[in-house]
């Protein structure tokens, strides 16, 4: 939530730091706004809205200078306004200041500094920051944010400028993600990769309670606490920056469903080992005793990475036959769970910085779980923090809503059953047929894909609907539930997931001509309990649009449209299935003009709690 970005070196700041922005406008677009520093002079400019309405904003204003920070928000603390919005500036307009975070003591602060007579200009939360460092700043920028620090309770990642201590950014972070980019007599900071891959592939990661001093000859790492020197590793960016962009097509979501095909393939390869049928994971940190021994399993995520979650309780069950618990993170953090000897907690998260799945898994290790995180981005929080982990590898996911993570963590968590599975109930046969189906998920992805306009044409039958109910069963319920949550939240339409066969406890009295039924009704055991489902809900005119297995002919006399995708093994149909309800979701809000990358209120990663 909330992308930053700074620049120092030899060239013009602006068009890099706006360039930046538009590549970071996925982690929040409520405002935007740059700081430059040029001799002498501090240049704030920002906006209420979306990058593009900063860019009108500058647009035929020179603003000249090689240093500066910018800020792309999602509002916590205040409404969108131009006020609000970030780079916030000192009382005297010397010094500036982006955050992405949460200062919890904030209300504090505020009064303390505003009885020292500071005048304060937003309802923010960071403009605090700024008015603190103004208090220490006696000329050397770093030393003034290492004091202010000290007196601040809760999550940043910060980038600071001031023009009485010129050509230096300062970076801090404690909670929020901060990387730092190394070119050729140039540093940039950024929240996230994708905001500095156009000029460099050498990176920083910075840890929590890590502060970084930037200028075009070079950066110092130190703790903020004693400002201690500490040695970073340079990191190489493997992935090219074309897997964030968006290639000709009309939107990432887009983009992304259709990566899928390869996605996949990269979550699955290498990591089969076909004569034992079994899996090879290598983050895992967990001895084969270790796993052997696991009692228990615990799986906690947000969103769609607790649909994947839910998926991989079925399968964890099935065939490593272990009891599995799914809880929501910010559920599970603030019950008093049980954790016995024997838990493993596994922690699902796209971005690995999501702040209720941290804090869930935060408290599972706290308790004595080891834990285990499937996430995609690198070297962020959650990934570093647990004790062992797989990276699900679908490069950069800059649409809001989720879909090649989703597929990506089901096929991760399917590795993850195979290798526990082979350790206790699941035969060598089992294991390479299951090998086989995996191997087999790309090119029937491809085929889904190669059949996208059918769902377009289906999209627009359904487009102009208020209300959705998805119904599955088995493995295939969380799929009900991941493809009504992206119908809600890129089309705003109201959308609900439901066991197939719960409907008849309630929801049923909500079926009428006007009330679409989308329902995964794949061969497999529950097949013929679907179908009575789907006879209730004829019974009352509901409208069908099934998701079957091809060569199901019988189906056509249930469901009004039937979209086939090709056969799998139960388990891995989720894979396949929530394909065609990704590219519903995305057609039907195309077609209600919805803005389907950047859709209302939402952002990308949730750091707030
Ligand atoms: O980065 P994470 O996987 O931890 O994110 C969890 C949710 O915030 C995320 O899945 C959210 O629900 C998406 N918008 C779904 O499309």
């Amino acid at each position: 939530m909330c992308g930053i970005i700074g620049y120092v070196g030899g060239s013009s700041a602006e068009p890099i730091l706006v360039e930046g922005l538009r590549r970071l406008e996925y982690r929040g677009y409520d405002s935007a706004g740059l700081a430059i520093c040029n001799g002498g002079v501090l240049t704030c400019t920002k906006v209420a809205g979306k990058i593009a309405r900063l860019e009108e904003e500058i647009d035929g204003r020179e603003l000249p200078g090689q240093c500066g920070i910018a800020h792309t928000r999602w509002a916590t603390h205040g409404p969108p306004t131009q006020d609000n919005a970030h780079p916030h500036t000192d009382c005297s307009g010397k010094i500036a200041l982006v955050h992405n975070g949460i200062i919890e003591n904030y209300a504090y602060l505020k009064d303390t500094l505003e009885k020292e007579g500071h005048v304060f200009t937003s309802e923010t939360d960071s403009e605090v920051l700024v008015h603190l460092i103004e208090k220490y700043f006696k000329g050397n920028l770093e030393s003034a944010v290492q004091q202010a620090l000290q007196w601040v309770t809760g999550t940043y990642g910060i980038g600071v400028v001031a023009v009485d201590d010129p050509g230096k950014i300062v970076g801090a972070r404690n909670g929020s993600p901060l990387v730092v980019g190394i070119g050729n007599g140039e540093y940039f900071l950024a929240s996230d990769v994708p905001a500095i891959l156009r000029h460099t592939r050498q990176v920083i990661y910075l840890d929590d309670q890590e502060l970084v001093v930037l200028t075009k000859d070079g950066l110092r790492t130190s703790t903020i606490a004693d400002n201690e020197a500490v040695t970073k590793i340079v990191q190489e960016i493997s992935w090219d920056v074309d897997r964030a962009e968006k290639e000709g097509y009309a939107h990432f979501m887009l983009k992304e469903i259709y990566e899928q095909a390869r996605t996949v393939s990269d979550a699955i390869s290498g990591r089969t080992v076909q004569d034992d049928g079994t899996a090879r994971l290598g983050g895992l940190n967990l001895t084969d005793e270790q796993l052997r021994s696991t009692k228990r399993v615990i799986i906690t995520a947000c969103g769609t990475s607790f649909h994947a979650g839910l998926i991989g309780e079925y399968m964890l069950e099935e065939w490593a036959r272990i009891p599995v618990e799914v809880e929501y993170a910010s559920e599970f953090r603030y019950r008093n769970p049980v954790i016995e000897d024997g838990t493993l907690c596994i922690v699902i998260s796209q971005s690995g910085e999501t702040a209720d799945t941290l804090a869930a898994m935060r408290e599972a290790r706290r308790r004595g779980a080891r834990a285990l995180g499937i996430c995609n981005v690198v070297g962020s929080m959650i990934a570093r923090e647990a004790d062992g982990g797989v990276y699900i590898h679908a490069g950069p996911e800059i649409g809001v809503a989720s879909t090649k993570a989703f597929t990506s963590q089901v096929v991760v968590l399917s590795l993850i059953t195979l290798l526990m599975g082979r350790m206790r109930h699941m035969s060598v046969a089992d294991g390479q047929r299951t090998i086989a189906a995996l191997r087999a998920l790309p090119g029937q992805i491809q085929t889904i894909l190669e059949q996208a306009d059918e769902i377009k044409r289906i999209a627009k039958i359904y487009c102009e609907h208020d209300n959705f109910l998805y119904l599955g069963r088995g493995c295939n319920y969380p799929v009900a539930l991941e493809g009504a949550l992206k119908l809600k939240e890129i089309s705003y339409i109201h959308a609900e997931g439901y066991p197939a066969a719960e409907m008849k406890h309630g929801p049923i009295a909500l079926i009428t001509k006007h009330m679409p039924v989308v329902v995964i009704a794949t061969k497999d055991s529950a097949y013929e309990k679907v179908m009575g489902n789907l006879s209730e809900v004829k019974a009352r005119r509901g409208r069908i649009l099934a998701i079957a297995t091809e060569g199901d002919s019988e189906i056509k006399n249930h469901a009004e449209h039937v979209f086939y995708i090709p056969p799998t093994l139960q388990a891995l149909t989720p894979v396949l299935s929530v394909i065609p309800l990704q590219l519903l979701a995305y057609y039907i809000a195309v077609m209600r003009e919805c803005n389907v990358d950047q859709p209302r209120n939402l952002a990308k990663s949730v750091t707030v709690e």
